[in-house]
């Protein structure tokens, strides 16, 4: 191979090492599940924690579903596609929910994160603990367009 067959094939390369490292998943912003839950994280720190939303759209109690907070974190190390973990804190029930998942980015740049979560129900009597905990899996989709904002405080 001729000096200038070499330096393209070397510019081919770099280009397309450029162009893969690129893409990054960013958890901040509004998602839906194929539930058709859906919540907004906001703004992930430097220490890689954030706070958000969540509105589901199924629950196992009989109660009026209310928009509940979450609080996680993510991996800030080789970043690109981070795990992460969030917890929700139900509002309407004494369940807690935790998340586990990660961020992927495809070529065209859609982002899919990945989850499986745990579903921790209150039982009166420590024989009914083999009972309280479901797990599953959700695949949220980004909502595009929506303006992500911190709610007051009020707005909880
Ligand atoms: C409850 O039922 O007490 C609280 C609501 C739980 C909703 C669960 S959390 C995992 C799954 N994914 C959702 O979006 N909703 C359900």
């Amino acid at each position: 191979m001729g000096k200038t067959g070499f330096s393209l094939v070397l510019a081919l390369a770099l280009v397309t090492l450029s162009t893969s490292s690129d893409k990054q998943c960013i958890l901040s912003g509004s998602w839906q599940n194929e539930l058709g839950s859906n919540m907004s994280i906001f703004a992930v720190n430097n220490a890689g924690q954030f706070s958000g939303l969540y509105f589901t759209a199924v629950s196992a109690t009989p109660k009026p579903i209310v928009v509940s907070p979450l609080n996680g974190s993510q991996h800030m190390e080789n970043s690109e596609q981070p795990t992460f973990g969030f917890t929700v804190s139900w509002k309407f029930s004494d369940s807690t929910t935790v998340f586990v998942g990660q961020c992927f980015v495809d070529d065209d740049g859609e982002q899919t994160l990945k989850t499986m979560w745990l579903l921790r129900e209150k039982v009166s009597i420590i024989g009914d603990d083999w009972k309280a905990t479901t797990v599953g899996t959700d695949v949220f989709t980004r909502i595009k367009g929506q303006k992500v904002e911190k709610p007051l405080k009020s707005d909880l």
